[in-house]
C-alpha cells in the first residue's frame, strides 16, 4: 500500500471516531438553545431543505428518502411551511438555499410554491436544487428557472447502463442522461452533473469512459462521491452497499485528479470539480453554519448540532404540535467543533488563518497546533496565512469526509430503521 494511501487510512479512522462523538446526542432539546447566534441574512446560516421523496428507490442510496406518494408529499410540503415559519418567529433570516433530497422536483407546483413563500419571506440570493435525469424535461426547466434556482445538481451516477443496473438505478431510453444534460445546460448559473466512484463491479475503465464524457459534454462541474454505505439494509442487493471495498478507491480517485485537476479543472471541493471561474458549491463549505428542515435534516448552528426525525409521522407530529422536530442535539465540545471547521474547509480546499481568527477570536496555529503539524509533516498540507491541501493531500482530505458521513450515516441507519 503507498504512502498517501496509509495516511488516508489512518487520517480516515480518526475522523470516523470523531465523527461518532457527534453521535452522542441529547434528546431533549432546551428551544432557547436553538436561536440565532448572528446577525442573520449574508453572514447567517443557509437553509438546507429536504424532500425525501422519489419515484423509485435505488438501493445504494444512503439518504432519507421514501416512496412518492402524491397526498403524503402534499401533507409533508404543509409541514415544511409551518417548520420555516417556526424559524421565522425565532428571528433566523436566510438569504442561501439548497433543496435536496430525494427528488425535490417530484411534485413542481409544491415545489415552486413553497420557493415563493421563501421570496415572501427573505431576501433570497441563491438557490440551488438537485434532481435526477428523468425529472428533467423542458417544461420542469421552465419551471424551475422562473422560481429562480441558480444551481441545478443532476444525478446521473454513471453513463454505463451495466453499472446503473448494478446500482439498481431505473433507466430507460427517454431518459438518457447526456441528452437530459444537455437540455440543461446553459439554462442555469451553474449546472453540476453528480457521479459515484468503486462502485462494485465498476471498473476503471467504465469510470474513466464516465469522466471522458462529462468533459466532452462541455459541462461546468461535476461532483464525484466516494460510494458510501447504505443504511437500508432490507434485502440482500442493499446489503451488498454496506460491504465496500476501499481498496480500489483511490485508484478511481486518481483518474479525477488526473483527467480534471491536472487539466485545470479547479477543485471546488475534494469531490466537485469546476471548469472556469468559481461555480456555486456545496452549503457545507460555503457556510460554516446552516439549519436544516424536513426530514432527517440536520443542523450545525453556534457550535451545536441537531438532527430532524427521519419518520414523517413523527415529523408531522412534532410540527402538529409546533414543535421543531428535533430528536436529538449535541452541543460540541471546543475541539469536535474546531476539528468539524477543519475538516469541513480543508474538504473545500484551503482554511484560512484571518476567517478562523474572525470566526472564533484565536489564531489557528494554537489552537489546532497538533492537527496542522500532522497534515504538514506529511506533505497534505501547505502555506502559512491560507493553508491549502496539497494535491496529495486530496485522497486523505476525501477519505476524512467519507468517513465523517460513514459515521453520520450510522445514525440515519439507527434513526430510519427504529423510525426516529
Ligand atoms: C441525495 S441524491 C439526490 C439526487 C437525485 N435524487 C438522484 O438520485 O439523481 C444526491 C447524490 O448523492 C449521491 N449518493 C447517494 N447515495 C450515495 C451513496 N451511498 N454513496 C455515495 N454517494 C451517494 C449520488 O451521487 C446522488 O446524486
Ligand atoms: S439516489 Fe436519488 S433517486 Fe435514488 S433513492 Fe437516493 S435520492 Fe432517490
Amino acid at each position: 500500500m503507498g504512502p498517501v494511501k496509509i495516511l488516508a487510512n489512518l487520517t480516515g479512522l480518526i475522523t470516523r471516531r470523531e465523527g461518532k462523538k457527534f453521535l452522542k446526542l441529547s434528546e431533549e432539546i432546551d428551544e432557547a438553545v436553538l436561536a440565532p447566534a448572528g446577525a442573520g441574512g449574508d453572514n447567517g446560516p443557509s437553509l438546507y431543505i429536504h424532500i425525501p421523496f422519489c419515484r423509485s428507490l435505488c438501493p445504494f442510496c444512503c439518504f432519507n428518502r421514501y416512496l412518492f406518494d402524491e397526498e403524503k408529499a402534499r401533507k409533508y410540503y404543509i409541514n415544511l411551511k409551518r417548520e420555516l415559519d417556526l424559524y421565522l418567529q425565532r428571528g433566523f433570516q436566510f438569504s442561501d438555499f439548497y433543496f435536496g433530497g430525494g427528488t425535490p422536483t417530484v411534485l413542481m407546483d409544491e415545489l415552486t410554491g413553497f420557493i415563493d413563500y421563501l421570496g415572501s419571506n427573505f431576501r433570497v440570493k441563491k438557490i440551488s436544487l438537485e434532481t435526477t435525469p428523468r425529472e428533467v424535461n423542458r417544461e420542469n426547466i421552465a419551471l424551475l428557472k422562473k422560481a429562480g434556482i441558480n444551481r441545478l445538481s443532476i444525478g446521473v451516477q454513471s453513463f454505463d447502463r451495466d453499472v446503473l443496473k448494478s446500482m439498481g438505478r431505473p433507466f430507460s431510453p427517454e431518459d438518457d442522461a447526456k441528452e437530459k444534460l444537455l437540455m440543461a445546460e446553459g439554462e442555469f448559473d451553474t449546472l453540476n452533473v453528480d457521479f459515484v466512484f468503486n462502485f462494485p463491479g465498476q471498473t476503471i475503465e467504465q469510470f474513466e469512459a464516465d469522466v471522458a464524457l462529462f468533459k466532452e459534454l462541455g459541462i461546468d462541474q461535476a461532483t464525484f462521491y466516494p460510494l458510501m454505505a447504505s443504511p437500508h439494509k432490507k434485502d440482500a442487493m442493499e446489503r451488498k452497499f454496506n460491504r465496500i471495498n476501499t481498496s480500489r478507491e483511490k485508484e478511481f480517485y486518481d483518474i479525477i485528479l488526473r483527467e480534471l485537476y491536472e487539466k485545470g479543472y479547479q477543485a471546488s471541493t475534494v469531490w466537485c470539480f469546476s471548469r472556469g471561474e468559481r461555480m456555486i458549491d456545496e452549503y457545507v463549505v460555503e457556510d460554516d453554519d446552516y439549519i436544516g428542515i424536513g426530514a432527517g435534516s440536520v443542523s450545525i448552528v453556534g457550535g451545536n448540532f441537531y438532527v430532524n426525525s427521519f419518520s414523517l409521522e413523527r415529523y408531522e407530529e412534532y410540527i402538529s404540535r409546533d414543535k421543531l422536530p428535533v430528536v436529538g442535539w449535541r452541543r460540541l465540545s471546543e475541539s469536535e467543533h474546531l476539528r468539524y471547521y477543519l475538516l469541513t474547509k480543508l474538504f473545500g480546499g484551503k482554511v484560512d488563518g484571518r476567517e478562523f481568527h474572525e470566526r472564533f477570536d484565536a489564531d489557528i496555529h494554537k489552537k489546532l497546533r497538533k492537527e496542522l503539524l500532522f497534515f504538514r509533516l506529511f506533505g497534505l498540507v501547505e502555506g502559512k496565512e491560507v493553508i491549502h491541501v496539497t494535491t496529495r493531500g486530496m485522497y486523505p482530505v476525501s477519505v476524512m469526509m467519507r468517513e465523517f458521513f460513514a459515521a453520520l450515516n450510522g445514525l440515519r441507519e439507527h434513526c430510519i430503521e427504529n423510525q426516529i
